[in-house]
């Protein structure tokens, strides 16, 4: 696993594959991931954190509203990065036995330290292949932000299924119907011009499954996996507002895709970014206000009520 060329934006086995005209491999995918995660560690907690829907709530808030605050319950944060989530957790219930996986040990080394003290337990793996959780022994499993990433996707449902017990329940973060919020289509169609200016592949093929985007393939996944269960997905919207500067830059921090700009063509982006984001009309960017809205789905798994 190597950044083939660190000064011209990000390079590896996936991006590789792309420029080569082949269909990228899970060993290419994993090696991708785990390089954008050595370079910018701890990036999706600086952007999700900070956007909020109406009610006020940030997408680790929305989410980990499907743990009861009363309860001794045990939770997998599945792919838990640098450890946002569970600290929430922590901090409302310090009677949940909680545990996080994840597969970039950079991001679990910021987890740990944002966790020390707390008991959660920290282990690295991927999510195809829980070795280290029991059948039956987890109530809540929960995935913040990175469904999307995963491929083979069938595996990872599988384990879910496994670990949960049978009243267990799962819920995923994932990214919203890209139409929902018309501007936000437009920042998508922007960052992906920019990043197909050098890889043309790039968007006809994306990281993970692209099942796990559409509201109803997602919805056909997990009753696939799930046959029994309650699947239900709620459509949510996630907003920032500020110096819009700083909005297109959360913005970008959105899209792996951005990543693999160099860094000329990523200011340039930022800047073009910017122009469609802007909500004041001030003359020069570093006084203008922005504004960046986006569309988030809420997936969760449960036993029928009977
Ligand atoms: C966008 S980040 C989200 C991190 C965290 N859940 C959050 O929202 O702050 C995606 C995370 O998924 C992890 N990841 C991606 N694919 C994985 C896999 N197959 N197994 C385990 N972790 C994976 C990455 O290492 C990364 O930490």
């Amino acid at each position: 696993m190597k950044d083939i060329n660190n000064q011209n934006g990000l390079n590896s086995p996936w991006t590789d594959s792309l420029n080569r005209n082949l269909h990228p491999d899970s060993n290419a995918l994993v090696d991708h991931l785990r390089i954008v995660h050595q370079k910018h560690t701890g990036f999706t907690e600086t952007c999700a954190s900070s956007c909020r829907d109406k009610a006020g709530r940030n997408s680790y808030e929305w989410l980990a509203e499907i743990v009861p605050n009363n309860k001794e319950l045990r939770v997998l944060d599945l792919a838990c990065g640098s450890g946002t989530l569970l600290k929430i957790l922590f901090d409302r219930n310090q009677n949940l036995n909680l545990k996080g996986i994840d597969m970039c040990p950079e991001e679990l080394k910021l987890a740990k330290n944002l966790l020390k003290n707390s008991g959660v337990n920290l282990i690295e793996s991927k999510a195809q292949n829980l070795t280290a959780i029991n059948d039956n022994s987890i109530d809540i499993v929960l995935c913040h932000w990175a469904l999307t990433l995963m491929d083979p996707i069938t595996p990872v449902l599988n384990e879910v299924r496994r670990v949960l017990t049978s009243e267990g329940r799962f819920a995923a973060l994932v990214d919203g119907p890209i139409n929902t919020v018309p501007s936000y289509k437009e920042v998508y169609d922007l960052i992906y011009s920019y990043v197909q200016e050098g890889i043309p592949n790039y968007g006809e093929i994306d990281l993970g499954d692209p099942r796990i985007r559409g509201t109803e393939s997602l919805s056909n996944l997990a009753h696939k996996t799930f046959p029994e269960a309650n699947v239900t997905i709620e459509t949510n919207v996630v907003s920032i507002k500020g110096p819009v500067i700083e909005v297109a830059e959360t913005a970008a921090g959105f899209f792996y895709a951005a990543f693999v700009l160099k860094p000329d063509k990523r200011k340039s982006m930022i800047k073009s970014l910017s122009k469609i984001l802007a909500i004041s009309k001030e003359s020069t960017d570093a006084e203008k206000q922005g504004q960046f809205s986006m569309p988030i789905n809420r997936l969760i798994v449960e036993p029928y009520i009977t």
